[in-house]
């Protein structure tokens, strides 16, 4: 492999802009068969642009798309496909009233008779998904699936193309470890047949042990290709921040003599996964809980913040009795404030302006009466944005144009700026670049250690014990495991299976 054998796909000197946001500068990206790039770089660095254009669904100001060479233009998503490249996108968009094995063979069903056998659908979409090992239930409407769930389906979906050219933008963004490692074995093998694979990650782990090449995004800038073997993770951090990088360690105090922030009695939900459950949480510290998909921490999680209603137990929120949320509305004015998992279907109000979401649950605070104050919402919103370096062209913008980790950003900022007695996160770094995260968790530690209780249902180890003064372990609805200190630390090593 040398650098100037020639790419089977590449992008050539290409600039996009959207208004004044120069969101790709002069990039030149080489992609080659059999070979698996990563794309690294902060929020809003240009890697979706880049992979977007890649793919047709955007098309460069400037610069070309080369195969074999030779320059084409690509007529959107189909012409990319009759190309053989396929795109997965960032944000997933899917049929809700399809069931899983409709949308996996959406295109190829199998025939008989020109009539499509229902069950021969599902064989075929249960193969694949066997193939790959994902462990899918055909029959569900997607509608009713986790996000990891339809980001698997998605999955499926662009391998059984046999693309010469698969483009993943964030695939593992709401997967387990056990899926990722499951998903970039399918990658391999892609690799080995000869496909050309990219995918976007903010993980830097997978993108060492994932690729054989990284291509490093900053400001709109390709600003560094290496081979993987050649380069450590400190020097792509620092490559892709323009400047050295080092975790911040949180300083974890004792959990004793502190007040119940929130504490719940006699607790059931998921029709008995979580059953006769009793917890406090103590305030001033963040208490993570830790568990797969399915083990009830997301359970807990959304019954506390009313996303998912409990159906039995009572609740106190700083001492007062206050009724079991109903809703999220209810929490909220029981001074319970919620990050959900998915911004784009439950946090964000996607048709809306960054400010208009930013000020969306805080305007009873600016507000005298019926009266809005714009003006103190500008200021509000103005303040967010710097806080949480948001990147935005103004405050006015859609956030549906925002990069997926300044949507993230603007949906955390948003429930932190009701000042919540307690704030309830699920997953809330997805897709969160390495800087902003570390600044994230400090935010949310500052916050918690001025006297609030934060409660975050994290699936991913890094977060659990960056963020957490106390975890709770989840297993089968149960806490197997209330840990403090360096017992946390040796709690995750063990069940990943590590010896350190
Ligand atoms: N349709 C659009 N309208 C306006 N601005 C856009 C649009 N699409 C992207 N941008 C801007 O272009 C820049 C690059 O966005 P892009 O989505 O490529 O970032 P990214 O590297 O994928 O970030 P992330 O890691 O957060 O997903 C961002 O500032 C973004 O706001
Ligand atoms: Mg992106």
């Amino acid at each position: 492999m040398t650098d100037n054998e020639q790419p089977d796909i590449a992008l050539a000197g290409v600039s996009r802009t959207y208004g004044s946001t120069r969101a790709l500068i002069d990039a030149d990206l080489p992609l080659h068969r059999g070979r698996v790039a990563a794309l690294l770089g902060e929020n809003g660095a240009g890697k979706s642009t880049a992979a977007k254009i890649l793919c047709g669904l955007e098309t460069p100001d400037t610069g070309q798309v080369l195969i074999d060479g030779a320059p084409v233009t690509i007529a959107g998503p189909r012409g990319a496909h009759a190309l053989g490249i396929y795109l997965i996108p960032q944000e997933l968009a899917f049929v809700p009233d399809l069931t899983v094995a409709e949308n996996i063979t959406l295109g190829w069903a199998p025939h008989r008779h020109g009539l499509t056998s229902r069950r021969s659908v599902i064989a075929a979409a249960q193969a694949q998904a066997d193939r790959f090992g994902f462990d899918l239930s055909m029959r569900q409407k997607m509608r009713d699936l986790a996000l990891a769930d339809v980001q698997m389906v998605e999955i499926l979906k662009a391998l059984r193309i046999g693309a010469r050219a698969i483009v993943l933008d964030e695939p593992t963004s709401s997967l387990t470890e056990d899926e990722s490692a499951r998903l970039f074995a399918a990658v391999r093998r892609l690799a080995a047949d000869g496909t050309s694979v990219t995918f976007v990650s903010h993980r830097l782990d997978e993108v060492l042990d994932g690729s054989d090449q990284v291509h490093v995004f900053r400001d709109g800038r390709i600003v560094e290709t290496v081979q993987t073997a050649e380069t450590t993770r400190e020097e792509l951090l620092e490559s892709m921040l323009g400047r050295p990088f080092q975790v911040s360690v949180g300083q974890r105090k004792a959990g004793a003599d502190r007040a119940v922030g929130l504490g719940i009695q006699g607790w059931r939900s998921g029709t008995s996964l979580i059953e006769d459950t009793s917890l406090d949480f103590l305030a001033g510290e963040v208490t993570v809980l830790y568990g797969l998909r399915g083990s009830g921490s997301d359970l807990l999680a959304e019954g506390l913040a009313g996303a998912r209603p409990a159906e039995h137990g009572s609740m106190s929120v700083d001492g007062t009795v206050v009724g079991r949320p109903r809703g999220p509305k209810q929490a909220r004015r029981s001074g319970i404030a919620y990050v959900p998992p998915d911004r784009r279907r439950q946090g964000l109000m996607m048709h809306l302006s960054v400010e208009e979401n930013l000020v969306l649950h805080v305007r009873g605070r600016t507000s005298a009466g019926m009266w809005r104050r714009p003006r103190a919402e500008a200021r509000l919103a103005r303040e967010a944005i710097a806080a949480y370096r948001i990147r935005v062209a103004s405050p006015r913008q859609l956030v549906s144009e925002l990069s997926g980790g300044n949507q993230q950003k603007v949906l955390l900022a948003g429930r932190l700026g009701l000042q919540p007695r307690v704030l309830v996160l699920q997953e809330p770094t997805r897709g969160v670049d390495i800087g902003a995260r570390d600044e994230i968790h400090r935010i949310l530690r500052d916050y918690a250690q001025q006297g609030a209780t934060a409660i975050v249902s994290t699936s991913d180890f890094e977060e659990a014990l960056q963020l957490a003064d106390r975890m709770l372990v989840f297993r089968h609805g149960r806490v197997v495991g209330d840990l403090r200190g360096d017992a946390m630390t040796t709690a995750l090593n063990l069940a990943k299976g590590s010896s350190t």
